[in-house]
C-alpha cells in the first residue's frame, strides 16, 4: 500500500517527506484554501519536495473548461495528477484526458456505479470518500470493498485511492482490503506511528543501559 498526504501545507509534506515514506500528495480546493497562497505556485512548491503524484483539483465544472484547467494544471510539473469530480462533465474530461496521456484522479467518489464509470473513463485513481460515508451512518469501508471486487473482477487498472481517512483504523481496513493507496491527514500518520508501549518499552531500555554503564 502506498501513502500519499492529503494536504497543502508544504510544512506537513515536508515533516512527513522526511520520514522517506511518502508516495504523494492529495489536494482539494477547500485545502488549498486554507494556505492563502497562489494555487499554481503553491502546487509547485509540493511538487519540488515530492517526486510522486500530487493531485491537483479543477474547479471548472463542464467538461471543455475542466480540460482547459487540466491542461493548464498538467503542465507545472510532470508529477501533476488531474483531479475530477465524479459527475457527468468530469467523467467527459477524464476519458479526454486519459485519451491525452495526462493522469487524472476521479474524486467525491460515493459509491461502486460511480468508480465503475471512473474505471471505464480510464481514471488514473480513483478517490472514495470513506470518512463521509461513515458520517451519514454508511459503512465507507464496505464501499472499498465493492470497488475492490468489480476492478478485480475486470482487471480495470485504476488505482483506489482510499480518502476522506479519519484514523488509523481506515489505513489498517483499506490495506486488508488490499486497496492500492490511503491518503491521509498528517495526524493520521502520527497516529499510526505512535504506541505507549513502544515509548515505554523504549525508556525501560534506556533506562536499563545508562543504569549499566555507571
Ligand atoms: C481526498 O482527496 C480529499 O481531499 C479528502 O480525503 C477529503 O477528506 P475529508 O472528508 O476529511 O474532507
Amino acid at each position: 500500500m502506498r501513502f500519499f498526504l492529503d494536504t497543502a501545507s508544504v510544512t506537513e509534506i515536508r515533516e512527513a517527506a522526511s520520514m522517506g515514506i511518502l508516495d504523494g500528495v492529495t489536494t482539494n480546493p477547500s485545502l488549498v484554501a486554507k494556505e492563502k497562497k497562489d494555487f499554481r505556485q503553491l502546487l509547485a512548491e509540493i511538487c519540488a519536495v515530492t517526486t510522486g503524484p500530487v493531485s491537483a483539483e479543477v474547479t471548472a465544472v463542464t467538461c471543455p473548461e475542466m480540460l482547459a484547467e487540466g491542461r493548464s494544471l498538467a503542465k507545472i510539473a510532470p508529477n501533476i495528477v488531474v483531479k475530477i469530480p465524479l459527475i457527468k462533465e468530469g467523467i467527459k474530461a477524464c476519458k479526454t484526458l486519459h485519451d491525452e496521456g495526462i493522469a487524472t484522479n476521479v474524486t467525491l467518489c460515493f459509491s461502486a456505479n460511480q468508480a465503475l464509470l471512473a474505471a471505464r473513463a480510464g481514471a488514473t485513481y480513483i478517490s472514495p470518500f470513506i470518512g463521509r460515508l461513515d458520517d451519514i451512518s454508511t459503512d465507507g469501508m464496505q464501499l472499498i470493498r465493492d470497488i475492490r471486487t468489480i476492478y478485480d473482477n475486470y482487471s480495470f487498472p485504476t488505482q483506489i485511492l482510499v480518502a476522506s481517512i479519519r484514523h488509523p483504523i481506515h489505513v489498517l481496513d483499506a490495506a486488508k482490503i488490499g486497496a492500492d493507496v490511503a491518503t491521509m491527514p498528517f495526524k493520521v500518520f502520527d497516529q499510526m506511528i505512535a504506541h505507549p508501549l513502544t515509548d515505554a518499552g523504549l525508556k525501560k531500555f534506556l533506562d536499563d543501559w545508562k543504569a549499566s554503564q555507571k
